[in-house]
């Protein structure tokens, strides 16, 4: 049988395979070029970028938990007219991968003006916004906890771009089927989840934190779990909205799980500072298990979880 073509459609917006690597743990492209040939890539997402360059947070900013890793990077970045002019040749001259830019703001006109900064930029296939920060105009309430808020920032981002938009969602809500309605209601093209998960570790000999911070991002193995169900409850609630799944993703065998509960494609975090070759290595992955079992295309596996038919009426199973 013929190898299974793995180039996949988020709505308009179409992929040589589903692999592309999460925003913040692949620089800005370039880095890991000098590992292996990032064009073989679904899409390259680079760190967020802001108006002005951030030093980020003070040290340490890092920790390793059990099946994970505690950041708070502090959205540490070249800037606006930095990123154009020194990191954005390098994104121009790739083949094959379509290069999404990943923008945090700290108001609703902050994150317009980025966006429209980077609309005659036409290397850029896609727009990822991280509505994981806080709004300095709300007294620090962040954006992707409100589904107001949320819907007000898309709306006005929408406005100021015809590039693909996707709204990459925070975990620490309570109903992700909310959010992920607010974003894609005013206008978000797909969405992508999960963002990390607020956490805290601490040292029981010294009592400080792990980090300077005190909380940070949980990432990694550890949130998959967190990560698969959301996807399920966000793709059961709307349908038809392209999702992109992140959260622990290591394997192929992690991939087909998110297909399976409803996404079209995947990011690849925290397993590029394990394995750089991580996601060479679950696409080659993926191709193996689509040709073992006779499938086409990972189109295929979309949302084919075998949910039992006693559940499927029930909005959420709890544990216990
Ligand atoms: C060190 C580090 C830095 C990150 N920086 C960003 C960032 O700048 N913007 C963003 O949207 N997400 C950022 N993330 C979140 C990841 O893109 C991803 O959503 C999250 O880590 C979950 O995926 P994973 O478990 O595969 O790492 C960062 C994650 C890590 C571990």
């Amino acid at each position: 049988m013929a190898v299974a073509d793995v180039s996949v459609r988020l709505g308009k917006l179409k992929l040589q395979n589903p692999v592309m690597v999460a925003s913040g743990t692949f620089g800005y492209g370039q880095e890991y070029h000098r590992l292996y040939d990032v064009n073989q890539l679904g899409a390259v997402v680079t760190k967020s970028i802001s108006l002005k360059p951030r030093p980020g947070n003070p040290a340490p900013r890092i920790y390793e938990t059990p099946s994970g890793m505690l950041n708070s990077i502090g959205l540490q970045n070249v800037g606006l007219k930095a990123f154009i002019r020194e990191k954005l040749p390098f994104l121009r001259k790739l083949k094959g991968p379509k290069v999404i830019v990943n923008l945090a703001g700290e108001s609703v006109g902050e994150y317009a003006e980025l966006v429209a900064a980077l609309e005659g930029h036409r290397e850029i296939d896609g727009l990822e916004l991280n509505i994981s920060c806080p709004n300095c105009e709300r007294g620090g309430i962040e954006f992707g906890v409100d589904p107001k808020l949320t819907e007000k920032l898309i709306r006005r981002v929408r406005q100021a771009t015809r590039k693909f938009l996707i709204a990459k969602l925070s975990p620490n809500v309570t109903s992700i089927a909310e959010i992920a309605r607010a974003a894609s209601g005013a206008g978000a093209d797909g969405l992508s989840l999960i963002n990390t998960l607020l956490g805290l570790a601490v040292d029981s000999e010294s009592w400080k934190p792990r980090i300077a911070t005190i909380t940070g991002g949980l990432s990694g193995p550890a949130i998959k779990p967190v990560a698969l169900r959301m996807v399920w409850q966000v793709h059961r609630a709307l349908p038809r909205v392209p999702l992109i799944g992140i959260g622990g993703i290591f394997t192929a065998e992690d991939a087909v799980e998110f297909f399976l509960c409803g996404a079209s494609a995947v990011q690849v975090g925290t397993a590029n500072y394990v394995n750089p070759k991580a996601p060479l290595e679950i696409l080659q992955g993926l191709k193996g298990y689509l040709k073992e079992r006779r499938l086409r295309s990972p189109e295929e596996l979309l949302g084919k979880i075998k949910a039992p038919a006693v559940l499927r009426g029930v909005p959420q199973a709890v544990a216990g």
